[in-house]
């Protein structure tokens, strides 16, 4: 018997040496108690949560809240099937009317996770006949609606228009073409020069999507995300986003003004072939959706909190992976992995907590110290976690001298 399991092997052994250095496991973190969207306590120890998704700290809304805990005594803890059969209560018809108020679209379509919609997306919308172009640093989630799906995949230069210009020129004519973008690209937390990307597909004949899952809430005029930013709401045929960052709980959606996308309810497999959200989830979904159309108070404070960790971090001399402050992701370079790991550890004993990013979730060779801002973290709270990255900083050059 070919042990199946052995191919992990190599991985497997790296994995038990970190665990054998006494430093603390950044893939084996258990939140005990969550005492807010940023404050939690892990290892018995209230922590500094700077390592969420937790943009606009609606977990902890109390309508949002509410709304989950009466849904849960009308309809239930689950629904027990797919959306196209039993699984469509009214909280996923109100959450998908709530999308479309929120997004201006005439369509929405909800999934069970973010991961899924990009999975359904990618793999439904471009057959046998189409190619896909997508960015080289898209989300796995982006690279496996592609494996999913039977078109031909061209990868291009991370936020590139020249070079993606250059590769559409190359598809054959009749082809179907589909360029997927993103908002914010959640490693390294840099904006897409959407404007020019979508500008070169356009000329090309190519439909767009673009995956607003780090932006939802605020960037552009109604939180739309990126494109609405840069004023390409004309010319995105799809947009992808998620209820597990800003709105606060967890499921995906896509939403669009394509006059026949509802078409895809009938064909995509990864929405009709899966139980639907929880009536629980939905309708958190929907309060929090409502909530953050009016929430320029929240954008406001997240973008200054943002705006300040990077510049404190910089100025305590950490090397950003982007120059300025660009989105409520703020990652820190490290130069390797172990020294990553070390920083890690020592941040969480400082009472920090910050993912830890590494390939393949990063581009090859990229080790992050990701931090990711909350509108619920004070000016006080970023100067703390300031604090602490220099004191962990402190506390591993001691060791290591
Ligand atoms: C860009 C992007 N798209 C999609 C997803 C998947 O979202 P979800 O967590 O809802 O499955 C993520 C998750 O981190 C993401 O970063």
């Amino acid at each position: 018997m070919t042990d199946l399991l052995a191919k992990f092997d190599s991985i497997r052994a790296e994995y038990d040496f970190l665990k054998g250095t006494g430093l603390s496991d950044p893939f084996g973190v258990v939140m005990e108690r969550v005492l807010s969207p940023t404050r939690a306590i892990i290892r018995g120890r209230e922590t500094i949560l700077v390592g969420t998704y937790n943009y606009m700290g609606m977990t902890f809304d109390p309508d949002v809240i509410a709304a989950g805990k009466a849904a849960m005594d009308t309809f239930g803890a689950g629904s027990t099937g797919s959306r196209v059969l039993n699984g469509t209560f009214a909280t996923h018809v109100a959450v998908e009317q709530a999308l479309k108020d929120f997004y201006g679209t005439s369509s929405a379509i909800v999934f069970s996770t973010g991961y899924q919609a990009n999975l359904g997306m990618v793999s439904t919308l471009a057959g046998k006949d189409d190619v896909i172009l997508l960015d080289a640093d898209s989300h796995a989630s982006i690279y496996d609606g592609c494996k999913l799906g039977h078109a031909e995949v061209v990868r291009f230069r991370h936020n590139d228009a020249a070079d993606l210009e250059k590769r559409l020129r190359r598809v054959p004519a009749g082809k179907g073409k589909l360029v997927i973008l993103e908002g914010v690209y959640s490693m390294l937390g840099d904006v897409a020069p959407l404007r020019d990307l979508v500008a070169v597909s356009k000329a090309a004949g190519a439909m767009v999507l673009v995956d607003e899952a780090h932006a939802m809430g605020f960037f552009g005029p109604h939180g739309r995300g990126v494109y609405e930013e840069q004023g390409l709401e004309d010319q995105v045929d799809f947009v992808v986003g998620t209820f597990s960052k800003s709105v606060g709980t967890v499921g995906g959606f896509a939403v669009s003004n394509h006059p026949h996308f509802e078409i895809l309810r009938l064909v995509c497999n990864p929405y009709r072939f899966t139980a639907s959200l929880p009536p629980v989830v939905a309708a958190s979904a929907e309060a929090s959706i409502r909530k953050l159309m009016t929430a320029t108070d929240k954008r406001a404070r997240l973008w200054a909190a943002s705006r300040r960790l990077h510049a404190s971090l910089k100025g305590a001399g950490f090397r950003m992976a982007t120059e300025t402050p660009e989105s409520a992701i703020i990652a820190v370079l490290m130069p390797t992995q172990e020294e990553c790991v070390i920083m890690w550890s020592a941040l969480l004993d400082q009472g920090i907590y910050c993912n830890l990013s590494r390939p393949p979730a990063t581009p090859m060779g990229v080790y992050l110290l990701r931090c990711s801002l909350s509108s619920e973290h004070s000016l006080d709270d970023v100067d703390e976690i300031t604090r602490r990255f220099v004191a962990a900083r402190a506390a591993t050059q001691a060791l290591a001298a």
